[in-house]
């Protein structure tokens, strides 16, 4: 350092490194290597892997490398210790998520430089934002676990939760994955990224200190293949994934047809929009922190600049004079602003993805191209003149690389903001503030921030749109993915099974059997009846094997043309909530003008009763009643999050959605699956039960008269696993529900793996009579949080 008089002439920093010797005496004490923390203890370390300072380069720790057989061990451990957590009344939950968040509090700084030295984070970062949400993460859901019986009633524990978190913000992941885990009375076992397992290691010690029971939290290290050891073990009732969306989708096949609960939070190329009235400067801040915090490995970094064509130039000018004054180098000063990138496979993987946009002849700008002499560094880097075709605006970098697009209008610069499969967050920077909402409103993230960035609060849910993943983390929607409904038992369905008689060997029978005469029911698409693509229809028998009608064979085609329609009624879904009410109610009216009708068809096709069938025409009349009724009122919440901040959670729909349907009670299978669906409004693409399904095309008329517009629901019958596998496949379908065999569950949910659908598969008897409420309307929606400041 200068004498001081050279100080203020430059008004330079000087080095201000934080202390780190605390942390380096107990990474001494562990010099022999880490066990794994399996039932309370640590394990005798075995198969040891080296754990690096990516700044330095150096050797700082050496962990197990969890084997089957720990995986094993660790499991019965949780499962043993559920039994014990689930029955403690919340408010002793409460009390040890509380304990636990007191003495993360209390090493906060012991925390904060472990994490800085195994990551690579500057200390800034890590001290001012990291570990305190770590703490307010366990605060907040220590409320929960007290409230959790009273404000999720009808529901209980999943049980073991198996969850693999990744290294860029390492106990973060953590308390995201174990707060709401335990508050919700379920146990764990989490395995941290190879990269950076410390402070799970740590954190495992805090559980010791803070007399978290033994089982409850299981904390065991080492690679993807102790990870997919974890997802494949049977004992696993729910696997929360963070990670890379390959690996998530790898996840996504391996759980298939397990009964697991899955939920995945995967990658992202999230916008930050910057409209022509932004205010620049702020919006200058609002990249550094949105691309540069954590070396821009961040999930949800503000990666793809869109910035409006007549401020682009301005802004880039005020961008490039910013990163000269970004100070890179060692992670412990702190006056730090960029760190190290976690390990050398990530920075190979950066610099291989910059030298493809070097091949497409991109404009990189870097401010100051020296790099500290050791470790693991990658320059802050701009790249302008993007085209939206290249390798860098669509792959996810998880580096400190902006990439910049321009826009003319604000319809282009949505559409370039969807223009990606990812759907993590976004960014919109303007002072309309109703251009801000509409763009909001428009743009397909999981969460949206207005004027600001990388804002995370455990009151606010946190998720991705698309191949984003799904499931939320944090605030009550959260939640429910540690929750599962108590569903009332039901006999096993009493309707024979379908007996479809154009099965593969069977003659289908031609759409112009019957003399001329065309009695086939024909599919429902875009508000139209159309005939099958394949042209045939197949003989739809009663009990006693006689046929009562034919109805369409839909194919692959058909399937396609229906996602078509769906897509093309997305108005639907900004039509107001009354309006989808009103549109309900009619169709209950119309259908109950019309019930002896509906009544005879399903003795006929059935077998049912006089009473039975009325009775299930009533019901469906009620449950379309009572969805309309929902329409307007299964609203969203304003969270409670940072101060000077609207956090709205948003229930929108999913889009498209498809609709496998069982073959019990086919009329109120339907409309208990289709009315919450359209209430919410999805358009579907529906596949009524295989064996009845003349209650439902009968339905079309219905339709029609009740002004549903066309393309909302549209109706392809036929073979179900085979129609479910087309809808399982298709990109252009969001989310899939899935009523039927456990074979075709398992197809549907490994299937989806493909965009990462949101599926909902039961392979039970459902009792159709109960199965209604807002379970149903919460998997008919996914939540959006839109962060709004206030004040100046
Ligand atoms: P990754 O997805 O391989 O690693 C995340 C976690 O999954 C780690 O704990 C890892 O051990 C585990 N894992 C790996 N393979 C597994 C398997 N087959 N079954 C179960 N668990 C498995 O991510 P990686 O390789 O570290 O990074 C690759 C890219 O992924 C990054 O460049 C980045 O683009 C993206 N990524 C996204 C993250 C996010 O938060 N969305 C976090 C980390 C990486
Ligand atoms: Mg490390």
């Amino acid at each position: 350092m200068g004498a001081i008089k050279d100080i203020l002439r430059t008004m330079d920093y000087g080095p201000s490194p934080e202390g780190s010797d605390h942390v380096r005496s107990w990474l001494e004490e562990h010099k022999s290597g880490f066990g794994l923390f399996i039932d309370g203890a640590f394990t005798k370390p075995h198969d040891l892997f080296d754990v690096f300072n990516p700044a330095t380069g150096e050797k700082i720790a050496r962990a197990t490398q969890g084997s089957p057989a720990d995986i094993d061990a660790a499991v019965a451990a949780a499962r043993k210790a559920q039994a014990k957590w689930a029955p403690l009344s919340g408010f002793e939950r409460s009390k040890h998520l509380y304990a636990l968040a007191r003495h993360v509090q209390k090493r906060e700084r012991f925390l904060s430089v472990l994490e800085t030295i195994d990551n690579g984070k500057p200390i800034r970062e890590s001290r001012d934002i990291d570990i305190p949400l770590v703490a307010r993460h366990f605060y907040h859901h220590a409320g929960w676990a007290s409230l959790i019986d009273s404000e999720f009633p009808g529901t209980r524990p999943v049980g073991v939760c198996g969850q693999i978190i990744p290294w860029n913000f390492p106990l973060l992941m953590l308390a995201w994955k174990i707060a709401p885990a335990l508050a919700a009375g379920n146990t764990v076992v989490l395995k941290p990224a190879e990269y950076t397992p410390l402070t799970a290691l740590a954190f495992a010690a805090i559980c010791i200190e803070a007399g978290l029971p033994a089982g409850v939290v299981n904390i065991v290290t080492g690679d993807g293949l102790t990870g997919a050891a974890l997802v494949a073990h049977s004992g696993v009732d729910k696997v929360a994934f963070t990670g890379s969306t390959e690996v998530g989708r790898a996840i996504r096949k391996a759980t298939a047809g397990t009964g697991k609960k899955l939920s995945l939070e995967l990658g992202g190329k999230s916008p930050f929009v910057v409209f022509e009235d932004a205010d620049l400067d702020s919006a200058v801040e609002g990249a550094v922190d949105a691309i540069w915090f954590n070396q821009g490995e961040v999930c949800c970094a503000g990666s793809r600049l869109l910035v409006a064509e007549s401020v682009a130039d301005a802004l880039y000018a005020k961008l490039r004079a910013r990163m000269a004054n970004l100070r890179i180098g060692d992670p412990l000063d702190k006056s730090t602003d960029v760190g190290a990138i976690v390990a050398p496979v990530q920075l190979e993987r950066i610099q291989r993805l910059m030298r493809e946009g070097e091949k497409e002849g991109l404009e990189f700008f870097r401010a100051d191209d020296s790099l500290p002499a050791r470790g693991c560094f990658y320059p802050p880097t701009l790249v302008t003149g993007v085209e939206a075709a290249s390798i860098l605006a669509r792959e996810e970098i998880f580096g400190p690389v902006l990439v910049a697009m321009t826009f003319r209008t604000p319809d282009e610069a949505v559409a370039l903001a969807n223009n990606t499969r990812y759907g993590l967050a976004a960014s919109v920077w303007t002072e309309n503030v109703n251009r801000a909402l509409e763009v909001a409103a428009r743009i397909k993230a999981g969460v949206v921030w207005i004027n600001s960035t990388n804002m995370f609060d455990a009151a606010s849910g946190f998720g991705g749109y698309r191949e984003s993943g799904f499931g939320r983390e944090g605030g009550r929607e959260g939640l429910h993915e540690y929750r599962i409904a108590d569903e009332p038992k039901a006999k096993p369905s009493s309707a024979k099974p379908a007996r479809l008689n154009a099965a593969p060997g069977l003659a289908p029978a031609s759409a112009t059997a019957g003399a001329g005469l065309d009695r086939t029911a024909k599919l429902y698409i875009g508000g139209k009846q159309a005939r099958p693509d394949s042209g045939y229809s197949y003989a739809v028998l009663d009990p006693a094997g006689r046929e009562v009608g034919l109805a369409g064979l839909g194919n692959r085609k058909d399937i396609r043309n229906a996602v078509e329609a769906a897509a093309k009624a997305a108005s639907w879904g900004a039509a107001t909530a009354h309006n989808r009410a009103q549109v309900l109610y009619y169709a209950a009216e119309n259908l109950s003008a019309r019930a002896a009708e509906f009544a005879r068809r399903l003795r006929a096709t059935t077998g049912a009763s006089v009473r039975a069938a009325e009775a299930e025409v009533e019901a469906s009349i009620r449950r379309t009643f009572v969805y309309a009724g929902y329409a307007d009122k299964f609203d969203g919440a304003v969270h409670a999050t940072r101060s000077r901040f609207i956090t709205l959670a948003m229930n929108e729909p999913w889009g498209v959605m498809g609709v496998v349907c069982p073959d019990g009670a086919p009329l109120l299978a339907f409309v208990s699956l289709v009315m919450p669906a359209i209430a919410m409004g999805n358009c579907v693409v529906v596949v009524p039960s295989a064996g009845h399904p003349l209650s439902v095309t009968d339905f079309y008329s219905v339709l029609d008269t009740s002004d549903v517009p066309a393309g909302v629901v549209n109706i392809v019958t036929g073979e179900a696993n085979a129609l479910a596998k087309t809808l399982a496949e298709h990109d252009g379908v969001d989310a899939l529900w899935y009523l039927g065999d456990a074979e075709g569950a398992k197809q549907v949910e490994a299937l989806s793996a493909g965009n990462l659908k949101a599926t909902w598969v039961k392979a039970s008897a459902v009792d159709w009579r109960q199965a209604e409420g807002r379970e149903f309307l919460r998997r008919a929606t996914q939540v959006k949080n839109i962060w709004t400041p206030y004040g100046e």
